[in-house]
Formats: structure tokens, C-alpha cells, sequence
């Protein structure tokens, strides 16, 4: 299949692309669309045979559930039941974050087919505050299962040359809008009563969440309530190491070694060197963190060195992430 690749940057060129995406997602098809956090494979949600496109482009275990967006608030309750308890709170979370990169689970609706939840009987949902992905789903007019638009277990593209690295080939159309906003996928939380547990950290912090509900975390491993938390997620293929400081790291003589620096001075024992953020600042980290860790990963080198970052507001997901980078 020819992968053609649409550039929605200027409003004109920007029409045509969500017109294109648009024909290809009415014809059942799965197109690749940026959101606010990365990008995403999008086709329609209420189409079974949609979806599993999906899953194929993907090669994407059929247990792990998809995300369904909305074209607006008024679908939520048509694809998830919000009642008691879980009312006020979910009503609040969505004044506060929605559009944006905030993942509720809640108790679905029969409309949802089980093909998106996997069976379960909760829906993941969100409204992207993309602009283009909110052009694509409104002129679409129906919800839109999307996870992110990478091939299983690899890293979260946020680029659109990162998706034709991914699934060029594979899927019809990639819709090229420039680089994700934050660059982390979105938050995952369940709502349980008045309850929020966290699934999968992300751009929305606990920090914010617990400023509207109590919250908690899902237990990492075990029972997987969101595949997110398996450990084999996010890997690059080449070994990476996660270490507080690389100035103070030994290194094994006659191997190659890329840097994923966060506060090392020394940098002349690398042979590759990225910054997340070199004025240190975690929401620059979070928007660098999967292009830099593709580019690393590309270099050839034998091992990727990752520094720490401050484990605090958004520097838990990041650091999240970079865990399961080098649980492997
Ligand atoms: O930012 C994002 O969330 C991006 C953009 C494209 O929207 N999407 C994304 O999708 O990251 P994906 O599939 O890569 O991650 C979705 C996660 C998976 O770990 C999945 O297991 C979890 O959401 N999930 C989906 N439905 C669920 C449910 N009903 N209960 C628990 N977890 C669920
Ligand atoms: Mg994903």
C-alpha cells in the first residue's frame, strides 16, 4: 500500500488534508492524525472492521484497548455511562481538561464494540484539542478509537516522519501538522465513584488531579488495567540504561555509548548526545524525549545512557517512560 503523506501546516493545504482524511475514515479506513500529545491512528470507532485495521496496521495484541475520542462533549454519554458518585467529579475533570490530554475510563455503553475495549466494560475516552484532529472528527461527525501510531511496544511517535517510520506501507494516509505539543500520550485515569486512579501517567499531572479528587495509582505489573503499564512499552532497540548522573557513570572500554542528557557536564565520552532540555525544563523534556530517543536509538551505538530527571509533576511520566525504556 502507497502511504501518501499530507502536510496541514497553511489553512489551505490544512482543508485538503481533512478532507482527505475524512473520505478515507468514512470509507472505513484508518488514518494517522496528530493530537496535542502524540500521534495517533485513528478510524471509526463504531466500525468493527475499522478498527481492526487498526490493530493490523499496528500488530497490535487484540487485548490491549483502544482510546475513543470524541467529537464533542455531548458523545460522552452516548458511548459511557457516567452516574452516582462519579457525576461531579467527572463533570469537573472535563470543565478543567477537556479538550486536552486527559484519558477517562469510565462503564461503556452497548454502542462501543467490544473489538475497542477488548472486551471490557469500560471505555477509555478523551477530546483532543487539536486543531486538526478536531477538524477531522467534527467534520467526521462520530467518535474516533485512536491509539498511538506506532507499531506495538515501540516508542509514541510525535513527528509524522516518526509514523512513516513506524507504519509507511501499512496504512493509506499520514496527516503531517509539525511536531506534538507535549509529546507524552495523555493521562490515563479511572474514574471509581468519586475516586480517580491514575493508569498511565502523562501531561496532566497528579498534582492537578488531586486539586479535583482523591487519587491513586494502579499497581504497576500484575493485573494489566492499562497495557501502558507493561513494562515492554516505549522500548527502543538498543539497550538503554537509566543513571542520576552521567559524568559519574563507568563506561566499558571500545563500546559505543548516545546520551540522553539531562544535567551531565562531561559529554566527550558519548558518541551521539541529545538534550531534553538544556534550560531544564520538564515540558520542553516531555516534548523531546521520544524524537530524541528515536534519533539515539537510530545512531548505532551499543547502549544509550539516559539521565534522570526530577521525579516531580511532570517529570514522573517522563521518568515513567524512561523506565520502561531500560526495563527490558
Ligand atoms: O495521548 C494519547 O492517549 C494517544 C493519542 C493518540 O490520543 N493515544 C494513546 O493510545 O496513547 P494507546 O493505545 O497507545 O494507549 C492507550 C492506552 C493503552 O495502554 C490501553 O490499554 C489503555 O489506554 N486503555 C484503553 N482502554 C482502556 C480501558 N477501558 N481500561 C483501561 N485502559 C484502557
Ligand atoms: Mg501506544
Amino acid at each position: 500500500m502507497k502511504t501518501q503523506i499530507l502536510r496541514a501546516l497553511g489553512p489551505q493545504e490544512r482543508a485538503i488534508a481533512v478532507r482527505r482524511a475524512v473520505a478515507l475514515l468514512r470509507a472505513g479506513k484508518p488514518v494517522a492524525l496528530p493530537t496535542e500529545t502524540v500521534y495517533g491512528l485513528a478510524a471509526d470507532a463504531l466500525n468493527v472492521s475499522a478498527v481492526l485495521k487498526i490493530f493490523a496496521a499496528k500488530t497490535r495484541p487484540r487485548f490491549d484497548p483502544l482510546i475513543v475520542h470524541l467529537p464533542g462533549r455531548a458523545w460522552l454519554n452516548q458511548v459511557a455511562s457516567v452516574e452516582g458518585a462519579a457525576l461531579l467529579v467527572v463533570e469537573r475533570l472535563i470543565a478543567e481538561f477537556w479538550p486536552g490530554p486527559l484519558t477517562l475510563v469510565l462503564p461503556r455503553r452497548d454502542i462501543v464494540p467490544d473489538a475497542v475495549t477488548a472486551g471490557l466494560r469500560t471505555v477509555a475516552v478523551r477530546i483532543s484539542a487539536h486543531g486538526v484532529f478536531r477538524d477531522v472528527i467534527r467534520a467526521f461527525g462520530k467518535p474516533l478509537a485512536a491509539p498511538s501510531a506506532n507499531r506495538f511496544g515501540r516508542i509514541s511517535p510525535t513527528a509524522a516522519e516518526h509514523v512513516r517510520d513506524e507504519l509507511g506501507g501499512r496504512i493509506p494516509l499520514i496527516v503531517d501538522a509539525g511536531l506534538t505539543n507535549h509529546g507524552l500520550e495523555s493521562t490515563i485515569v479511572a474514574v471509581r465513584g468519586s475516586r480517580l486512579f491514575v493508569l498511565r501517567r502523562g501531561p496532566i499531572t497528579a498534582e492537578q488531579l488531586q486539586r479535583v479528587a482523591p487519587v491513586s495509582f494502579a499497581r504497576p505489573g500484575k493485573r494489566v488495567q492499562a497495557p501502558g503499564q507493561l513494562t515492554t512499552h516505549y522500548a527502543p532497540r538498543t539497550p538503554l540504561r537509566l543513571v542520576r548522573r552521567a559524568d559519574a557513570t563507568k563506561l566499558t572500554k571500545g563500546k559505543r555509548y548516545a546520551l540522553l542528557r539531562w544535567a551531565a557536564e562531561d559529554t566527550t565520552r558519548f558518541a551521539e548526545v541529545r538534550d531534553l532540555s538544556a534550560r531544564h525544563s520538564l515540558t520542553e523534556a516531555a516534548a523531546n524525549l521520544f524524537g530524541a530517543l528515536r534519533e539515539l536509538d537510530a545512531s548505532g551505538v551499543d547502549t544509550i545512557i539516559a539521565e534522570h530527571v526530577p521525579d516531580e509533576e511532570l517529570g514522573t511520566a517522563i521518568m515513567d517512560r524512561l523506565r520502561r525504556a531500560a526495563a527490558r
